[in-house]
């Protein structure tokens, strides 16, 4: 259990490393919490500052997830304890312990704790995202659909898995309630919407 508590803190901790804000600060940006949506996540950065700088920060967020859950998994934890290795991650994107616990929605970083269930978990995953930015062009409206059907790809494919992925769903809906209301009064910014950089 000792190694469960180490694997969780580390979890933790690398996910609350923000790279949304740390990225913005190293290229000149304007800080993501307090811009445009006023989130620090890969949505708000390719709104602020263009697709190169949303790509970093989509593939640090997502690493920060994959990376512990993947040690978890190589270290034979048990399907339980993989999980809450993987919420930990999120719980730093959302709460980050060096960022005042002021953090982003964890869209990015669930996908990636969720990549090493497996491709087809993953791909399926990626395709729903897909498919509703394509027909909605909502970011937020995508990352709600996908959190709500994860748990069921999950249910048919990696079934052990299930209750904390539908308690990343749970946490990745929460998270998004003020896009929820945006889209409500058809106020919610579409995905390729670029924002003026006021500096
Ligand atoms: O990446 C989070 C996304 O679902 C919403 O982001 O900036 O539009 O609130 P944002």
């Amino acid at each position: 259990t000792a190694s469960v508590i180490i694997f969780i803190l580390i979890s933790y901790f690398a996910g609350s490393i923000s790279s949304a804000v740390l990225l913005c600060r190293l290229k000149g940006l304007p800080d993501p919490r307090k811009h445009g949506s006023h989130n620090p996540g890969t949505t708000n950065v390719l709104r602020l500052g263009g697709p190169q700088a949303a790509t970093w920060v989509l593939l640090f967020d997502l690493l920060k997830g994959t990376l512990p859950v993947y040690l978890a998994y190589w270290a034979e934890l048990d399907p339980f304890y993989i999980g809450l290795v993987g919420i930990a991650a999120c719980l730093g994107h959302i709460y980050p312990v060096f960022f005042h616990f002021k953090g982003g929605k964890a869209v990015a970083t669930a996908f990636g704790t969720m990549l090493p269930l497996g491709m087809d978990v993953a791909g399926l995953l990626l395709a729903t995202w897909l498919v509703v930015v394509a027909l909605f062009g909502y970011s937020s409206l995508a990352a709600l659909i996908t959190a709500l059907v994860a748990p069921l790809y999950t249910y048919f494919i990696k079934p052990e898995y299930t209750l904390p992925v539908a308690m990343l769903g749970c946490l990745v809906i929460l998270r998004h309630h003020q896009n929820i209301a945006r889209l409500w009064q058809g106020k919610e910014l579409k995905i390729w919407k670029r924002l003026p950089v006021k500096g």
